[in-house]
């Protein structure tokens, strides 16, 4: 079976309980990290916004109550997370896409952002430069890396190797989050993700955040010629 399709229909059989394992699995400690991708996305005070691989909505909600006169948009291609992300609020365009193949124009929004969603995209760089032709100046990208620190290593190895799989035993999904660990435990991430960024989107700068010793990263691609 493609990974494309796997992917959907793995997120669309976890979608009712997305939300609470999310909170579960990182104590809700993901909620400072995305709280730090909103703060650089509205900076600036963009007025047309894309969150891509929205899932349940989380960060365009989140752009929306910081910026209320934007025209905020959210995509996905699990219909069921964005029935749920529907369900909380109808201030946000949802509709259902594949970020590989948007129906945008080119430059159609000012920023534009991918939450733990890149990691999952079949050909990531393929989403990036996707998500380049349709974004003015800036994408702003977080996703789960691996800790530099041989200390940080040692626990985030054990947490994904037994917390994880415990959590997601109990709940019935052992299959979703044993993809959620091996997937992170392997995505390239700090200089060598940042490179592919630079790479697949042409944007003049690029850099990274590691955020909790490098648990997850917040990447800045920026493009100056608008
Ligand atoms: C881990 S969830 C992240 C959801 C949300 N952004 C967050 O931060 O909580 C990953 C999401 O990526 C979506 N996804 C994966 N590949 C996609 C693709 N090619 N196009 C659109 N959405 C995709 C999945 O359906 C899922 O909702």
């Amino acid at each position: 079976m493609p990974k494309a399709v796997q992917i959907k229909s793995m997120f669309n059989n976890i979608s009712g309980s997305y939300d609470l394992l999310n909170d579960m699995l990182s104590l809700g400690i993901h909620r400072l990290w995305k709280k730090k991708l909103v703060r650089h996305m509205t900076k600036g005070h963009p007025q047309r916004v894309l969150d891509c691989a929205t899932g349940t909505g989380d960060i365009a909600l989140s752009i929306k109550k910081q910026l209320p006169s934007a025209e905020v948009y959210g995509v996905d291609f699990s219909a069921n997370m964005l029935k749920v992300a529907e369900d909380k609020s109808k201030a946000i365009h949802w509709s259902v896409q594949d970020v590989m193949q948007m129906p945008f124009e080119d430059k159609d929004f000012d920023h534009t952002c991918i939450s733990y969603g890149i990691r999952n995209v079949e050909d990531y760089r393929l989403a990036l430069k996707e998500m380049a032709r349709v974004t003015k100046s800036k994408i702003c990208i977080l996703e789960f890396g691996q800790p530099q620190n041989f200390f940080l290593r040692g626990i985030y190895f054990g947490i994904m190797n037994y917390f994880i799989p415990f959590i997601g035993k109990l709940f019935n999904k052992e299959e979703a989050y044993k993809y959620l660990i091996d997937s992170s435990k392997s995505f390239p991430c700090a200089y060598e993700f940042t490179q592919i960024i630079k790479e697949s989107t042409g944007f003049d700068k690029a850099y990274y955040i590691p955020l909790f010793g490098g648990v997850t990263y917040l990447y800045i691609a920026e493009n100056y010629e608008n």
